[in-house]
């Protein structure tokens, strides 16, 4: 599956090829502009060394996508999708910097599946999604998810789910998409051992988790 939806711009399946350089991306733009991640201050060698393992577990799944520059050939965007029930297999210990994010995260997916009976095959998960900063602002992220929400349909999946803990993702998937907000936490008041670790967030409010039909 490839589609290029401008001159200068292509999404594509993220396969063995490109793995490792969507990878690279992924974590360096997590870690410098993922709200959750710059509270925590992890630096891009110790958070590629805890997600290497699960990040490809996920995009060995075959949901996942990589936006490319055609002009140049890089990498400028990808989105990482699996199973909502097979997130999170990783059996390497948690760096405490991590822990207060997936704890967070862990508290969400409590909310979620309170309410919520999961099968193997009906959640997809989007996990990850990037576009490098000068790439931003122009629908690449809608593009993305647009795209696999479409390869999740074809896979059989009923469900589509993110943990949006950004501005952008919130406004896409709730405003534009109308994706139910299953579960919400807000940052300020977020306690994790006796400490606010993302209190210093102040766009957006709360970390939401957000469920679509496909
Ligand atoms: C989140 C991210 C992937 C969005 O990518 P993008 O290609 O710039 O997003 P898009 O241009 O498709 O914009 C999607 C929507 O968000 C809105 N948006 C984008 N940036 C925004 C911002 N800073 N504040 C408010 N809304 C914003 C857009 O207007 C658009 O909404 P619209 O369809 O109503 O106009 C990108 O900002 C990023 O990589 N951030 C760092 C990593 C991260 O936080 N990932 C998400 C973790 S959940």
């Amino acid at each position: 599956m490839t589609h290029q939806f401008n001159d200068n711009v292509k999404i594509s399946r993220l396969t063995s090829d490109c793995a490792s350089d969507a990878f690279s991306l992924a974590c360096e733009v997590f870690v410098e502009a993922s709200v959750l991640h710059a509270a925590i201050n992890i630096s891009v060698e110790e958070y590629k060394h805890y997600l290497a393992g699960s990040f490809e577990a996920m995009w060995r799944q075959g949901l996942s996508l990589v936006v490319t520059d055609t002009q140049t050939n890089e990498i400028i965007g990808c989105l990482i999708a699996c199973d909502y029930l097979t997130q999170d297999q990783s059996l390497i210990t948690v760096p405490d910097k991590l822990k207060p994010v997936n704890a967070l995260l862990n508290r969400l997916d409590e909310m979620y599946r309170n309410n919520r009976q999961l099968e193997t095959g009906q959640c997809m998960l989007v996990d990850m999604a990037v576009v490098i900063e000068n790439a931003r602002g122009q629908g690449i992220y809608r593009k993305l998810r647009e795209s696999a929400h479409q390869i999740g349909r074809k896979a059989g999946y009923t469900l589509v789910v993110g943990e949006l803990s950004s501005t952008a993702t919130q406004q896409l998937c709730v405003s534009r998409f109308n994706h139910k907000v299953c579960a919400e936490i807000e940052y300020s008041s977020y306690k994790y051992k006796e400490h606010y670790p993302f209190s210093t967030i102040e766009t957006p409010r709360s970390i939401i988790l957000a469920e679509g039909n496909l």
